[in-house]
């Protein structure tokens, strides 16, 4: 196949499944993992914070994250189309009791009139407002990257209205890549933030959630009680650590040809446009006169081609380590059969 359905389909490389196989391992919980406990301060230290945890998966850092800051009732300001809100099986409602307050952002990027609008006056009435989410890069916006000034001075609004911030950091680190900007710098003005390492960075599982001390003590509560506290997580750490040294600079690759891909999509007649590529995400709107999106992903199936059907006449193609300009090739000349 050539997969680009998402960048969480990158296998383990042989190199990234050595490193995890002679390292020291201990239990997390007693904080007797070298590799846990070095992942854990050196994503810590790349995003600014005092203290960081791992999880197994971005949906848990959303989730863990939001019920910290939140208390059931509260309600939570982000994009519309947030990944919190279309692909995390109604965890804020169903784990933190919260209310969502959906802004529809251009490129998903909330303006700083649009959260001083949503942010409520204290009232017995009302919701409490009392978080505000980011996305960096934001997913079905195609990979769009927040300008960092853009980025802080919203959560500079948040926050001066008495706000928690959190930044969805699943694909931070392409945008650092993509614009020289340290992911620290993007994540300043918010109490919490975190990395995926099964994106880009290829590992099999996990995600490091970053914030205060206090925050992290809080979080771990959480991870313990919904049962994501885990053991010698050195196994899956010691990957994560070499995705750090090997994988993050190869990003670039992963956008050039993604801008590629954006480019041929635009010249093909079944492509009414394709979205700005900032990163490694393209997002092609299909022509009104072609089949929809459900019809022509299934069309490209059977050409050993997969995509993501985002919208009725919207695909999502992500590059990532396991694909490469063949597959790229493979995908234009099937997207082409189609007219
Ligand atoms: C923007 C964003 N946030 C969160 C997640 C959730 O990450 P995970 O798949 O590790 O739960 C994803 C997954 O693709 C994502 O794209």
């Amino acid at each position: 196949m050539h997969d680009f359905y998402s960048d969480t389909q990158t296998r383990p490389t042989r190199a990234m499944r050595e490193a995890a196989l002679d390292v020291p391992l201990g239990d997390e919980r007693h904080d007797a993992d070298p590799c846990t406990t070095a992942l854990c301060e050196r994503v810590a230290d790349m995003l600014g914070m005092e203290a960081a945890l791992f999880l197994p998966s971005g949906t848990m850092c959303n989730e863990i994250a939001i019920a910290v800051h939140c208390r059931p009732g509260d309600e939570v300001i982000c994009g519309r189309e947030s990944h919190i809100i279309f692909a995390e099986s109604g965890g804020p409602a169903a784990l933190a009791g919260v209310m969502m307050h959906p802004l529809d952002a251009p490129r998903g990027m909330m303006t700083v009139a649009q959260v001083e609008d949503a942010i409520r006056p204290r009232s017995a009435h009302a919701p409490r407002s009392r978080l505000m989410v980011a996305e960096q890069t934001v997913n079905l916006a195609g990979g769009a990257v927040w300008p960092a000034e853009a980025l802080r001075t919203v959560a500079e609004t948040a926050r001066k209205a008495g706000l928690a911030t959190h930044l969805d950091g699943a694909r931070l680190l392409n945008a650092q890549v993509a614009t020289g900007v340290a992911a620290r710098d993007y994540a300043q003005g918010f109490d919490s933030a975190w990395i995926a390492f099964t994106k880009g960075l290829g590992c099999p599982v996990g995600a490091v959630l970053a914030g205060s001390r206090g925050f992290i003590e809080e979080a771990w509560l959480l991870k313990r009680r919904w049962g994501g506290a885990m053991r010698q997580t050195g196994v899956l750490t010691a990957m994560c650590l070499y995705a750090l040294d090997h994988h993050v600079e190869r990003l670039a690759d992963d956008h050039a040809l993604a801008q590629s891909i954006g480019a041929r999509l635009a010249e093909l007649p079944g492509v009414a446009a394709v979205l700005p590529v900032d990163t490694n995400i393209v997002i092609a709107d299909l022509a009104e006169d072609g089949p929809d999106a459900r019809a022509l992903a299934q069309r490209l199936r059977s050409d050993g081609v997969t995509a993501t059907v985002v919208g009725r006449r919207r695909l999502r193609f992500v590059t990532h380590l396991d694909v490469g300009p063949e597959d790229a090739d493979a995908l234009i000349a099937a997207m082409a059969k189609q007219g």
